[in-house]
């Protein structure tokens, strides 16, 4: 299968794709890689390993609906089976759901429904939870509400309140890289199908 993946930071999440996708094994070529801005640190990890990358900013298209027709002809541009955000810190555009609709995963650092939005780890905290995790889900045209995939939980130490969630966000994201290459690489080998919200992959 072919993935595009999306970042907009560090990029640890796609070096564990592209960790992963170094095997033939895994089913899923990176064929490219898209940002929302430049000189970040994921681009320079898909650049290391090789893979082409573009980078569509905001602010250099005339509106949020121009900047959305750019971003869906660069990614389509690539050709994916798998468009996955991977911290991915923009709210795609209604053109974009269009054109990956059902086929879009991303990662989330908190349990879905709870704690949507871009604030996850932090606000689990300020609620007083005592565990919280990560969910891969696809993609919908609302904030972290489409169908859950898979998730996975990490416990709420008290020392996390100390820090304003900075260690609590190391340990989900531990957790979330293994289950975002887990995930990824089963779709990519098996498909899936989304029947009643829920998304089914063979076994
Ligand atoms: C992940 O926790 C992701 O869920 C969140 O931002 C983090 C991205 O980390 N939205 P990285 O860029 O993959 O290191």
């Amino acid at each position: 299968a072919r993935l595009v993946v999306l970042v907009s930071g560090s990029g640890t999440n796609l070096q564990a794709l592209i960790d992963a996708a170094a095997d033939q094994a895994y089913g899923a070529e990176i064929v490219a890689v898209g940002a929302d801005r430049a000189g970040i640190a994921g681009l320079k990890r898909a650049e290391q390993a090789g893979i082409t990358t573009f980078v569509e900013r905001i602010p250099d298209h005339a509106d949020r609906a121009a900047w959305d027709r750019a971003l869906t002809a660069a990614v389509t541009a690539h050709r994916p089976d798998v468009v996955v955000t991977a911290g991915f810190m923009k709210i795609l555009g209604p053109e974009f759901i269009a054109a990956f609709g059902g086929r879009i995963v991303n990662t989330h650092p908190a349990l879905l429904p709870s704690f949507p939005g871009a604030h996850g780890v932090p606000d689990a905290l300020a609620y007083g939870v005592k565990v919280t995790g990560c969910t891969v889900h696809l993609v919908d045209a609302g904030v972290d509400t489409g169908p859950i995939i898979a998730q996975g939980v990490v416990e709420v130490l008290d020392s996390d309140h100390a820090d304003g969630g900075e260690a609590l966000h190391e340990r989900i994201k531990t957790v979330e890289r293994t289950l975002l290459v887990e995930v990824v690489g089963r779709l990519a080998r098996e498909g899936h199908r989304i029947e009643d919200r829920k998304v089914w992959i063979p076994a």
